[in-house]
């Protein structure tokens, strides 16, 4: 088992914690934090390479979402399988405590090729995209993309969107429904899976962004709100912090460097995302920065160009922005000679390295704390005495739930023991 194999494993475990509540492990995770429209959900969507979160002006991330980016490897016999027989109009399972993503055998974890997608792009001429789930064609993987892409929410078990648009709708709805219709904001996450062939395994989390004035019907302490939120997250000692700001900022001015500093003062776990890179005044630039010469972060500036509103408004599809962004890199006077550590390709390599050795750096410690789950585990299961799998009494689903818990807790240990670390 490799540590790419342990991210998947890790997802896994973190959803069972979720839904059982039975024990806080700490465990990995990526939080993206800025001032409002700095361009936090734009880095997500590039990231995933989808178009799924809910945009607009003003506040519009108002409860945490934290994303679980799960890659499907699109030869993999099983998933070829579920795509046939969805398009059979067979309907799937596979979400809850079946073992399936155990085993790494329908997870594919090595890391996609995006130069290569990139380089496809280019060789297919414009691909319309109408801001719909991935309906560009020419290539067999993304012929097979509508099926293989599709996003499942912890809170509506059992069923897979394919529509990318309905995922937007859903996170809204469902925003709404925990954080009222106007601007308030609930630390209630909402959990949603993503499981791509295009999409490194990664655990994100979009946080509402910092406010200075409440607008509307915004309670007057929104911001203290806010920032209370974000804390809650980011002082975590293995949160990686994702601070984005706005090249066309003064840095020192920057919330996220701001907050980032607070719970992390040494700068070894905050990675610093400049974006609108773009929209820089006429003869600046921000190359000091992203070569780490104005702000000490010892992960380092990563310098992106997101979608403006104006390709978002004309539906500019999310490949041609990548394109876009990795050709301006290339051919910018200043960052030319740093291309190859600028943008959303890298920033998705660097953070997949970020979190495999942050997991490794974690492994003693999350392998203590399952052993001590698993031994509560078993004490808990010796109570309830025999069971039938059969029985739905309240008391053998429990003792189910925790059967399963205890497999997946030792085939996690037992993982990691094989683990070279
Ligand atoms: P959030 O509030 O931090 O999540 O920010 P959004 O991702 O929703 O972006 C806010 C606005 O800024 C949108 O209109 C984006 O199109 C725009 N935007 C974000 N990043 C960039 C960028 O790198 N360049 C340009 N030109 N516009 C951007
Ligand atoms: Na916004
Ligand atoms: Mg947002």
């Amino acid at each position: 088992m490799s540590l790419q194999d342990l991210i998947p494993v890790v997802n896994k475990l973190q959803d069972i914690v979720t839904t059982t509540q039975l024990a806080d492990l700490d465990l990995p995770i990526l939080a993206v934090v800025g001032s409002q429209s700095c361009g936090k959900s734009s880095v997500i969507e590039n990231i995933v390479g989808k178009d799924f979160l809910p945009r607009g002006t003003g506040i519009v991330t108002r409860r945490p979402l934290v994303l679980q980016l799960i890659h499907v490897n699109p030869t993999d016999p099983i998933v070829k399988e579920q795509s046939e027989s969805m398009s059979n109009g067979t309907s799937i399972g596979g979400h809850g405590f079946n073992d399936d993503h155990l085993s790494s055998s329908n997870v594919e974890t090595s890391e996609i090729d995006l130069e290569e997608h990139l380089r496809r792009h280019a060789a297919t001429t414009s691909t319309t995209n109408n801001g719909t789930a991935s309906t560009s064609t020419g290539n067999p993987v993304s012929s097979f993309a509508p099926l293989l892409e599709w996003g499942e929410f912890l809170h509506i078990p059992n069923k897979r969107f394919y529509n990318f648009n309905q995922i937007r709708r859903e996170i809204e709805s469902e925003t709404a429904r925990i954080a009222g219709q106007n601007k308030g904001i609930s630390r209630l996450p909402i959990n949603l899976k993503i499981y791509s062939p295009n999409v490194l395994n990664l655990t994100l989390v979009d946080l509402p962004g910092i406010t200075k004035v409440p607008v509307g019907d915004q309670p007057g302490d929104i911001e203290r709100q806010t920032r209370n939120l974000i804390l809650e997250y980011i002082s975590k000692p293995n949160c990686i912090i994702l601070a984005v700001s706005p090249a066309n900022v003064d840095l020192v001015n920057s919330e996220s460097l701001k907050l980032a500093r607070q719970v992390d003062p040494t700068g070894k776990r905050t990675v610093g995302i400049l974006t609108k890179l773009d929209l820089m005044d006429q003869g600046t630039n921000a190359l000091d920065i992203l070569k780490g010469n104005i702000y000490p972060l010892k992960l380092g500036f990563i310098g992106i160009v997101n979608r403006s509103q104006q390709d978002i408004s004309e539906n500019k599809a999310l490949e041609d922005s990548l394109y876009a962004e990795h050709q301006f890199f290339l051919n910018h006077p200043a960052y030319r000679s740093i291309s190859n550590k600028c943008g959303t390709k890298y920033l998705a390599q660097t953070l997949n390295r970020i979190l495999m050795n942050h997991i490794r750096e974690r492994l003693p410690d999350i392998k203590a704390k399952l052993n001590t789950l698993m031994g509560q585990t078993e004490q808990e299961l010796a109570s309830y005495g025999d069971f039938s799998l059969l029985d739905t009494s309240k008391e053998s689903r429990g003792a189910l739930v925790l059967n399963l818990m205890t497999k997946f807790a030792t085939s996690f240990i037992n993982s990691i023991e094989g683990t070279s670390v």
